[in-house]
């Protein structure tokens, strides 16, 4: 099956011309396939947000060319047009871009646009807004009357509205509180699994992406210097370090263990994989999986008292932690 969507060579440049020239993208080649959950990992400045605004047309390449569904979404206005429905952006900080008077008129924006009649309209609206789950007593409400959560919730059940096949979202989590980004990104699988659906996440979080996405691209200086599964991305340790990335605490950990002599696999990423390797090696014995370096060296491995449920609460603990801290 051939991608959905799909840069080739993309370049870039803003201010061209000028003595503020800037390359933002040099000759990207980034893909996405359909119904695939892709997240585009960089720091601040790499250019994620000027490559997914190419994705629907925003901007327009300096040079190369941006693909949807094998075609150039620049071939015509009427080309460029049907790909802005299809490919849906979430802005970063979408809540500064509702301005109707009610809730449910800013949902009913894009299909509004998009020329559906008023039936189906309102049948986008009320789905999208439950997706997200915002009260239907919400949709009467002015925008700026709701909780910064619950704007930005509305602002994707706008977009979520357009049923587009590729759903993009510039840092969605950005600047929300851990409950807040917890249930903004239940939406966004949610969205995957049930319309089975792109998604193509941008984050500056390691932890976040390892947990939501099949694939990961790393984007540095406007350019992808290497995309996989997350295992396969975080073999990259000190690539990924020297870009100010770094990897997940839990894969740094698993790193540390490894080095130590203990037989741990190197593709843990998020405390449950953690959790169920630590698992497994304690079935495997104690001994046999070196864990006993972890405890006392004084102590001889058969003096060990490792049990399951113990290091399962632990684990659980961690879990917790996690969860309330960041
Ligand atoms: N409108 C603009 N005019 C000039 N330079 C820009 C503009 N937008 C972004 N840039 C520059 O392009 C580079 C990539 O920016 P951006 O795509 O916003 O990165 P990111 O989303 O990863 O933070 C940065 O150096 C940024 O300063
Ligand atoms: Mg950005």
């Amino acid at each position: 099956m051939g991608a959905i969507i799909e840069t080739k060579e993309l370049t870039h440049l803003y201010s061209q011309g000028t003595p503020f020239e800037h390359t933002a993208l040099h000759a990207v080649d980034f893909s996405a396939d359909p119904g695939e959950y892709v997240a585009v990992i960089g720091r601040t400045g790499s250019g994620k947000s000027t490559l997914i605004q190419h994705l629907n047309g925003l901007l327009k390449p300096t040079s190369g060319q941006v693909l949807f569904d094998g075609t150039d979404i620049w071939e015509s206005k009427e080309r460029t047009r049907q790909v802005r429905c299809q490919v849906g952006l979430v802005f970063q900080y979408p809540e500064y871009q509702l301005f109707e008077e009610t809730v449910y008129q800013d949902i009913a924006f894009g299909p509004k646009n998009m020329g559906l009649d008023k039936d189906e309209i309102d049948r986008r609206v009320k789905q999208s807004a439950r997706f997200v789950g915002l009260e239907p007593v919400v949709l009467e409400k002015s925008p700026f009357d709701l909780s910064g959560g619950q704007k930005r919730r509305v602002a994707i059940a706008g977009v979520i509205a357009m049923e587009p096949q590729v759903l993009v979202l510039d840092e969605p989590t950005a600047g929300l509180d851990p409950s807040g980004s917890a249930r903004i990104l239940d939406n966004i699988r949610t969205y995957h699994q049930e319309k089975n659906a792109c998604i193509i996440l941008v984050s500056h979080s390691m932890e976040e992406v390892a947990r939501e996405a099949e694939r990961l691209v790393v984007i540095h200086k406007g350019t992808i210097p290497f995309s996989g599964s997350p295992a396969e991305v975080f073999t990259h340790g000190d690539e990924l370090e020297a870009m100010g990335l770094g990897v997940p605490a839990m894969t740094r950990v698993f790193a540390r263990l490894r080095s130590m002599g203990v037989d741990v696999p190197a593709s843990v990423y998020t405390i449950p994989q953690a959790r169920e390797a630590v698992l497994a090696a304690l079935h495997r014995g104690p001994h046999k999986a070196g864990l006993w370096l972890c405890g006392e060296r004084k102590k001889e491995p058969a003096d060990m008292e490792f049990s399951a449920p113990l290091a399962e609460n632990g684990m659980e603990q961690a879990a917790s932690d996690e969860k309330g801290g960041t």
